[in-house]
């Protein structure tokens, strides 16, 4: 495995394997995804071409959707970001994130409705306005796009999705005018369609999954469906990597604790939400590896803590409350019916704070 060279906007840290028919040649640098290092790979005829090249790329390797059809590319690249705007900066989640982004060092510009003051470079406005956005871009590499309605009661249908998609667009259309390679977006658990359906609804398997059937009947899913949407177009169009974080309920500990009190007290709620809960500050965490992390292409990942805020084992909540949904894989404990491995393996992502509750028999 070969060592990338320092490449701009970021570094190339593991090997690339490029897959050629023998005797092919290659380039050894590609402008587009700032990849340094190339290695050829040559195949045979109707060899497995994926699983040689990953073999070859590394485990962490992902695949550059943007490669040309002749070929394909898997490589491992790491970000570096040097200033990265954040919209939603005065929000619950973009305050964390502004933490986050100091402690790693980071150069800071905020957009947001309100300046809650502290950072040095801020726009104040709507993240759906473009000359404002365009402005706040100047020198920006990377963009975690946060501002959102976030809740689908929180304002009328067309507002709620209006507002996120509008702001989505003009965020990450600008990024890609100014040449932003990287960018976090703020999706949803809700996506499924499930927090927020106005019918009964449940998931189609559990632990629910990126590759899950979404049932939306929402405008506040639909617009994070939207959004992700727009993320898949400025990477096929620009060849922008787009995380989209797919978070569940967010909350610091004291609202967390509120929440574990109505869980406990109601064993069906939240059941729609999977009884899901990520403390901000790992949400946060999250934002900062999806800007960093080696990938390429468009990853939408769900994360969660790996356990519930329910004091009840999660197959007995799942029997009485969810009754009938196929169980794929053990759901021991208190733990999450949700898979969150592609966030692990992809960002590294595991959840550092966990909400301390006492076990309980389901009454
Ligand atoms: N809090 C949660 O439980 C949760 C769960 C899943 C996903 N999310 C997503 O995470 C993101 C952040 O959520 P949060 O909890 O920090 O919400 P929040 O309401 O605390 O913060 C959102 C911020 O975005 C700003 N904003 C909204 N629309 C804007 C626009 N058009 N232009 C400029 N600013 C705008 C608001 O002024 C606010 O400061 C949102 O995208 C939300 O959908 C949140």
């Amino acid at each position: 495995m070969s060592e990338g060279r320092r490449v701009r906007g970021g570094r190339a840290l593991a090997a690339y394997a490029m897959i050629t028919q023998p005797g092919q040649e290659v380039t050894p640098s590609d402008p587009h995804t700032g990849v340094a290092v190339i290695v050829t790979v040559p195949v045979r005829r109707g060899q497995p071409v994926e699983q040689a090249a990953r073999r070859r790329a590394g485990r962490r390797a992902a695949c550059l959707d943007d490669a040309p059809f002749e070929y394909l590319c898997w490589g491992a690249m790491s970000h570096v970001p040097s200033r990265v705007l954040v919209t939603g900066a005065a929000g619950r989640l973009g305050s964390a994130v502004l933490r986050v982004l100091a402690a790693q060092g980071a150069a800071v510009v905020g957009l947001d409705r309100v300046d809650p003051g502290g950072t040095e470079a801020f726009f104040t406005g709507s993240a759906g306005d473009v000359d404002l956005v365009a402005r706040a871009m100047a020198g920006v590499d990377t963009v975690i796009h946060l501002a959102a309605i976030p809740r689908p009661t929180l304002g009328a249908p067309e507002e709620v999705f209006v507002n996120n998609v509008a702001a989505t667009f003009v965020v990450l259309d600008q990024a890609a005018r100014a040449g932003v390679r990287r960018a976090v977006i703020a999706s949803s658990l809700s996506i499924t369609g499930l927090p927020f359906s106005p019918h009964p609804a449940v998931p189609d398997y559990l632990p629910v999954d990126e590759a899950m059937p979404l049932q939306i009947a929402d405008p506040y899913a639909l617009s994070k469906q939207a959004d992700e949407a727009t993320a898949e177009m400025v990477a096929r169009r620009d060849g922008m990597a787009v995380v989209a974080l797919r978070f569940p309920m967010l909350g610091e500990p004291e609202f967390l604790a509120e929440e574990a009190r109505i869980h406990r007290d109601d064993p069906g709620h939240g059941a729609n939400a999977m009884w899901a809960y990520l403390d901000m500050r790992d949400a946060a965490m999250a934002c900062w590896l999806g800007a960093t992390a080696a990938l390429s292409g468009v990853h939408p990942l769900y994360v969660a803590a790996p356990d519930t805020l329910s004091p009840y084992p999660t197959q007995d909540l799942v029997a009485r409350c969810l009754p009938g949904v196929p169980v794929r894989a053990p759901l021991p404990g208190r733990s999450v019916p949700i898979d969150t491995a592609a966030a692990r393996a992809l960002l590294g992502f595991q959840a550092a704070h966990h909400f301390e509750i006492t076990p309980a028999e389901l009454p």
